[in-house]
């Protein structure tokens, strides 16, 4: 075997490490390890640890590269995504290790994003349950499959905050809110990476995609992004933030331009706000070929010069663009760049190959054993249901069509009721849906085939009307009509912008005709973004918004209708009447001419639609009610150094147990630039039996209220507050204080 100068040089350093406690010798120690294999390299192989290339075996962009063995064992590719098992994944890093000079080992990507095998709801869904420790959860079971797997990074959390229901990603987001989106990225960092990168369990995380790529004009993917730099400091940076704030230790480029400039070559995004501002101590990748495209946007004319603008902005990894291996060494050759830069990058990802422990065992994510024993373990499959029932929010119920009784006849219409494939969603990772039981086979199992009739009807999408006959002769003979529509998982995601947001084809239709039956019809959603649902809401008598709910998402589905688990999921992005209200948000401003103003014409309004959403931000039902009651304060006054504690009572007011997001906003009604009406500031998700009250209390503190003032500095304002509490953000009470 190669004799791999780079272990026999770190067996020794390691052994004559002692333990140390405290955080700055171990820095110390870290940075030592990194400049003693730094010194090591040559030119070609710095460059070669700042690639990182896609494997075949899954392809998420425009380009392949297939040599890419070849470059693991010349030293020209340190990194590798798409590649997984333990098998394939031990396959290269023994290449790397022991037929490339240094033997240096290999990050493994892959975008984890809601589950590796195990799948649980797309990230949209899963941020509708509000349950931050669920969340963590899902984001822990998924790192340790995928690391089991022989994966070592997965590419999330997605910390892009959008308005857009046009843009296909939002489904791998957490919704519009800055607070939420926040909450839910640290959370999801603390699961990826747990509290020791070196735990073989454990993987590191990547804050994508910066920045504020959730914001493309029309909503079309990869479009320009136009906003001033305060909306994006008090709106889009949060979740990022906080997603570095809990430790991620990388980040990837956008591809949208920033304020005219393409993220992946913005010295601003990436040196002064990431690094010198946030702290950040990571390394930052860029996005599939995104340095390459820097020509596309048209800031450079060729890709040498993107390549140096990328590496002067502070680009660490090129991914799959070749860009950093074709032009960087003769760019350090000329002076064109220090090799200080060069340096500081390649110390950036062997810092991070350290503390994952890849220099000490090489191996220690390749072991087939415990991928057999870890994958789909049951208690992964039942993490999933229990994330998947949190994400479902019930939308309407009139008459308490829902919860269906068990023995109902009942008729499953729709296409995507059959699917396993469409409960997956996009970025599916390693999910495999033959292993999985379909919405229909669940309701079967569980009501028995007797009372399950089923017709296709029409499919997700096209205009074939073939089917309706059979369907409403089905549902003629059903007590209730059960159907399931919505979107195909590949009309969300990456490059799956739509100029519509209504249900596809003739869905809809087919609800309409089913509807002159009189029997009572409930809708099953499943889809990646807010819809218009405008007419589905008149004909249906309740929906239930299901997302693409996972691994488990076909018995999650069939629990939450037959009132096995009571819904207590809330849209986390608004859902507009029509297309023509986007974007909507709850966060609005309040605009000089108010719709409350008296004169009937000359105010912000439209005069073919109502300003407010058909479902706003926060909203979802339960097969119980909530009653708020008795909203108070601790004080009237918050000053620069105090607090208020905020207190309202809940009531369950119906016959089952139930749980409520008690959700906490506040309106800072006169400040040196307009306000919104509305921003979240606190939630809590709780249980309460039938007729039980529990006293929900928010603490409010100075720096909650703090924003981009005028002059562009970071703080408070003195002045008048209201404070509202609801079970969303629209059916709230209010209290007034000032700070
Ligand atoms: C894609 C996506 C990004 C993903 C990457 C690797 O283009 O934009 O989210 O992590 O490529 O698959």
């Amino acid at each position: 075997m190669k004799h791999n100068i780079i272990f026999t040089l770190f067996a020794a350093y390691v052994l004559s490490s002692c333990a140390s406690s405290n955080k700055s010798t171990i820095d110390a120690k870290l940075d030592h390890k990194v400049d003693s294999v730094l010194k090591l390299m040559t030119l070609d192989e710095k460059i070669g640890q700042m690639v990182l290339y896609t494997s075949d075996w899954d392809i998420t962009g425009p380009t392949l590269k297939s040599d890419y063995l070849d470059d693991i064992r010349k030293g020209n590719c340190g990194n590798i995504f798409n590649a997984h098992t333990a098998a394939y994944t031990r396959k290269l890093q023994k290449i790397a290790v022991e037929e490339s000079r240094l033997g240096i080992p290999l990050l493994f990507g892959y975008d984890v994003i809601h589950g590796h095998k195990t799948i649980f709801p797309i990230s949209l869904g899963e941020s509708a349950s509000w349950d931050i420790a669920a969340i963590e959860k899902s984001a822990r079971v998924s790192a340790i499959e995928a690391a089991a797997s022989g994966i070592n990074w997965t590419f999330a959390p997605m910390c892009d905050i959008s308005v857009e229901p046009r843009w296909g990603r939002v489904s791998e987001g957490a919704g519009e809110d800055p607070y939420l989106g926040s909450k839910i990225a640290a959370a999801r960092v603390h699961g990826f990476q747990g509290n020791d990168l070196a735990d073989s369990l454990t993987i590191l995380s990547c804050v994508k995609h910066f920045a504020a790529y959730g914001a493309p004009l029309a909503g079309r993917d990869y479009n320009t992004v136009d906003m001033s730099q305060r909306v994006f400091l008090d709106i889009y940076l949060p979740p990022y933030k906080a997603a570095i704030d809990a430790g991620a230790m990388s980040v990837m480029t956008s591809f949208n331009e920033y304020d005219g400039v393409p993220a992946t070559g913005s010295k601003y995004l990436l040196t002064d706000l990431l690094r010198d501002q946030l702290g950040f101590k990571g390394f930052v990748v860029t996005d599939y070929t995104s340095i390459n495209e820097i020509v596309n946007h048209g800031v450079v004319s060729n890709e040498a010069d993107a390549g140096l603008m990328a590496i002067k902005a502070g680009v660490d990894m090129d991914m799959q663009g070749e860009v950093y291996f074709k032009y960087l060494k003769k760019q350090v050759e000329d002076g064109e760049i220090p090799q200080k830069t060069i340096n500081d990058a390649v110390k950036r990802i062997l810092r991070v190959k350290f503390m994952l422990g890849l220099f000490d065992d090489p191996y220690k994510y390749c072991n087939e054993a415990r991928e057999k024993r870890l994958i789909y373990a049951p208690e992964h499959l039942e993490a999933a249901l229990d994330v998947a029932k949190k994400s479902m929010v019930l939308l309407k119920n009139d008459s308490n069509v829902l919860p269906l009784k068990k023995g109902e006849k009942i008729a499953i219409i729709g296409e995507l009721a059959t699917s396993t494939r469409d409960l997956l969603g996009s970025w599916k990772a390693a999910g495999d849906w033959d292993f999985m039981k379909s919405t229909l086979d669940e309701l079967k199992t569980y009501n028995g085939e007797a009372n399950v009739l089923f017709a296709e009807g029409c499919k997700k999408f096209g205009e074939d009307r073939s089917g309706f006959a059979a369907a409403i002769a089905v549902a003629n003979r059903a007590d209730k009509i059960v159907m399931v529509i919505g979107e195909d998982w590949e009309w969300s995601g990456e490059a799956a912008s739509r100029t519509s947001i209504n249900i596809p084809g003739v869905q809809t239709e087919l609800l309409e005709k089913l509807k002159a039956l009189n029997k009572p019809i409930v809708l099953v959603l499943m889809n990646g973004r807010p819809l218009d649902l405008s007419k589905e809401n008149e004909l249906a008598d309740a929906i239930l918004e299901t997302w693409y709910a996972g691994t488990m998402g076909g018995k999650a589905i069939t629990q939450v209708l037959f009132g096995e688990y009571n819904p207590s999921g809330k849209l986390t992005m608004t859902f507009p009447r029509n297309l023509g209200q986007v974007p909507i948000f709850y966060y609005e401003k309040n605009t000089g001419r108010p719709l409350y103003l008296e004169n009937p014409k000359y105010k912000s309004r439209y005069i073919d639609s109502p300003n407010d959403p058909l479902f706003p931000f926060g909203f979802g039902l339960s097969y119980t009610t909530f009653a708020y009651s008795d909203i108070k304060l601790s004080t009237n006054e918050l000053t620069e150094k105090g607090e208020i504690k905020a207190s309202v009572n809940v009531t369950n007011t119906g016959g089952v147990a139930g749980e409520e997001v008690v959700q906490c906003y506040v309106r800072d009604l006169v400040g040196s630039v307009t306000r919104p009406v509305k921003q979240l500031k606190g939630f809590e998700k709780i249980a309460l039996k039938a007729g039980e009250s529990k006293v929900i209390t928010f603490t409010i503190k100075p720096e909650m209220l703090a924003f981009h003032r005028l002059d562009m500095s970071y703080g408070t304002e003195p002045g008048d507050f209201k404070l509202f509490i609801g079970g969303n953000s629209r059916d709230v009470k209010e209290v007034g204080f000032k700070l």
